[in-house]
């Protein structure tokens, strides 16, 4: 979950390593760091290190004039040890310098064996013994003229667990080393210089040629050239991909946050999602890969596996895929299927859902899944390349763009677009769709768009309200059917950026439990679409009103409900029937946001909290 850049050139570095580092923030910001070599005019590393923002470091940067043609940095998100200056990254032994993103489980072991050689640890982290590593293996065998390289790969050889590792030495100013098995890693190529970062937003300003390396790979870049070599030691060559990504893309343009830009980026992100459906006279399984038909043919269940935000889009589809399509369908929270003995069931199709597609604990499921036996594999994924990608034999991407704000809006949104869309796929496929309904369907899907737009007006009354909830310390969410999962998605998203604790309860239990929470002080937001279930939860409206508890209901225009003083209701201005959860949870996401933003928090950079979790 930290970010890792590395340049090597013929220019100074430093501004690259920043830059880099600013759009790596999302994967961690605790603290930073960098070295680099050839600024010092008597040759020796120079490395800077603080906790907090990349903005600290920077203003470390300036003030000590840092300057060199060969760097590494890093933006840490802590795992190992608080966060703390000697805790930050570039860790050093001897002329070796280490950043590094990952966590490494035989360290203890390898601390003892390295304290029994003499070395001292200084730091609390598990990085620390990945220097000392190689700097004891670089000790060994200093002869060759790829030294460093020869000694990394020994060291990556003895590293139990997963890391992306950046090492340069001030004993060789023109070799920078990097490796990676099980954190994301690519290199970036210039012309007469290259450099290697976690992900490729951080070399869009230098590079828009990238190669993604593989598990094992360790690469070494000289200004001229990079050489790649695999686990078992064989040179490779890695295919050369063009990024599509533009600057505009990972900027803020006329936003104060990425989260406010990222939830009104939804209508367009929705219909880039949909682009290749919504000029299609029909559906067609071939959306999710050239084998889809003949997989979707043969399955007869669905396993979905995701965490977080991208679990809930899971829990929606459930509603969807069993409800429409008619097919038995699991949701399991990644972490603890992969932990699960199950039972497995070779014709089940296992759905990967993933933002990121790097998410350690969803990447573990699928393997776990196929250990098992599970031969079915489709990810829905908003990063082309990405491990979880590569991992399945069927894909979607999701077309969001970058996601910024650790809390998930659009990834969200076009996920369910994307589960919407396999859902009828299925349906059609299993004889449940008549010609006049996809038709139909085709139709409200290439609404969605337009009726996300609208949603968004709403955007002032869920001010008013968000006002309301600043002083409160607890909040219920309410929903039905399939509106539950959005209750729950409403939730995470008013507790992980405004730091109220939030729950959320399908409406009917509530009377077995939650209702005793209940008084004037509980804010409890009920969704309130008007679908087969809206009288049953009008009941369970009253059941909270009843008891004094102030009631804040997301509706459709024709939901019939009457506001009073403990009744305050927006409703939305569009609703798209089967695609009703997509438009209540923009509602859910600007109460989220304007909340936290009153609380004065920082929005894209909740506390303890990273973007991509690519740790256990
Ligand atoms: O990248 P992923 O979709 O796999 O990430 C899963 C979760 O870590 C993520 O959705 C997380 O829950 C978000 N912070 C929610 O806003």
């Amino acid at each position: 979950m930290c970010g890792i850049v590395g340049a090597i050139a013929r220019r100074n570095v430093v501004p690259i390593l920043l830059e880099g580092l600013k759009r790596l923030e999302y994967r961690g910001y605790d603290s930073a760091g960098a070295a680099v070599l050839g600024g010092a005019a008597d040759g020796k590393l120079q490395r800077i290190r603080s906790t907090g923002r990349v903005v600290e470091l920077e203003k470390l940067a300036q003030a000590q004039g840092l300057n060199g043609d060969l760097g590494i940095a890093h933006t840490r998100w802590a795992t190992h040890g608080v966060p703390s200056e000697k805790n930050a990254h570039p860790h050093v032994s001897g002329s070796v310098s280490v950043v590094h993103n990952g966590i490494i489980e035989n360290h203890d072991a390898m601390r003892e064996a390295l304290r029994a050689k003499g070395y001292v640890f200084v730091s609390d982290t598990d990085t620390e013994v990945i220097a000392h590593l190689i700097n004891s293996n670089l000790r060994d065998d200093p002869g060759s003229g790829h030294a460093l390289f020869d000694a990394v790969r020994r060291s990556v050889a003895e590293l139990v667990g997963a890391y992306a590792i950046a090492v340069i030495s001030e004993a060789d100013r023109d070799h920078l080393i990097v490796a990676r098995h099980g954190a994301p890693l690519l290199l970036g190529l210039g012309d007469g210089e290259n450099f290697a970062a976690s992900d490729t937003s951080a070399l869009i300003q230098v590079t828009q040629r990238v190669i993604y390396l593989e598990d094992g790979d360790v690469a070494e870049l000289t200004r001229a050239a990079v050489e790649i070599v695999d686990t078992q030691g064989n040179a490779v060559e890695r295919a050369v991909h063009v990024s599509q990504l533009s600057a505009a893309a990972v900027e803020l343009g006329p936003y104060s946050h990425y989260m406010q830009k990222e939830i009104f980026e939804q209508p367009m992100a929705v219909a880039n999602t949909l682009e290749m459906v919504t000029s299609a006279q029909s559906l067609a399984p071939q959306l999710f890969g050239v084998d889809a038909e003949k997989i979707f043919g043969d399955i007869d269940s669905v396993l979905i596996l995701a965490c977080g935000t991208s679990f809930h889009a899971g829990m929606v589809a459930r509603y969807w895929l069993e409800g429409f399509a008619g097919i038995p369908c699991n949701v399991e929270i990644a972490s603890e299927y992969r932990y699960r003995q199950s039972v497995p069931n070779p014709k089940a199709l296992v759905i990967t859902i993933s933002q990121s597609g790097e998410t350690a604990d969803t990447l573990a499921a699928l393997q776990y899944a196929k250990s098992l036996g599970h031969q079915y594999c489709l990810s829905i994924c908003n990063v082309p390349e990405s491990a979880l990608v590569r991992a399945a034999n069927l894909r979607f991407l999701t077309r969001a763009g970058p996601e910024i704000g650790v809390a998930s809006t659009k990834a969200f949104t076009t996920q369910l677009a994307a589960l919407a869309l396999l859902t009828m796929v299925l349906a059609k496929m299993r004889g449940r769709l008549p010609a006049v309904r996809e038709t139909e369907l085709l139709k409200s899907l290439r609404h969605l768009p337009t009726a996300l737009q609208s949603v968004l007006e709403v955007e002032p009354q869920i001010e008013t309200w968000a006002r309301e909830f600043v002083p409160r310390h607890h909040a219920l969410f309410l929903g039905r059917g399939i509106h539950y999962p959005i209750a729950m998605e409403g939730a995470l998203k008013l507790k992980e950026i405004s730091y109220i604790h939030a729950e959320a309860y399908a409406a009917g239990e509530l009377k077995h439990g939650p209702l005793a929470l209940v008084d004037k002080y509980m804010p409890v937001i009920a969704i309130a679409p008007n679908d087969a279930l809206i009288e049953k939860l009008k009941s369970n409206l009253q059941e909270v009103k009843a008891r004094g508890g102030q009631l804040y209901v997301i509706a459709d225009q024709d939901t019939r409900l009457t506001g009073d003083d403990v009744l305050h209701i927006i409703r939305l201005p569009d609703h798209a029937g089967l695609l009703s959860p997509i438009l209540h949870t923009l509602p859910l996401q600007l109460l989220a946001y304007h909340v936290a933003l009153m609380r004065g928090n920082d929005v894209d950079k909740p506390r303890n909290l990273a973007k991509s979790v690519t740790v256990e």
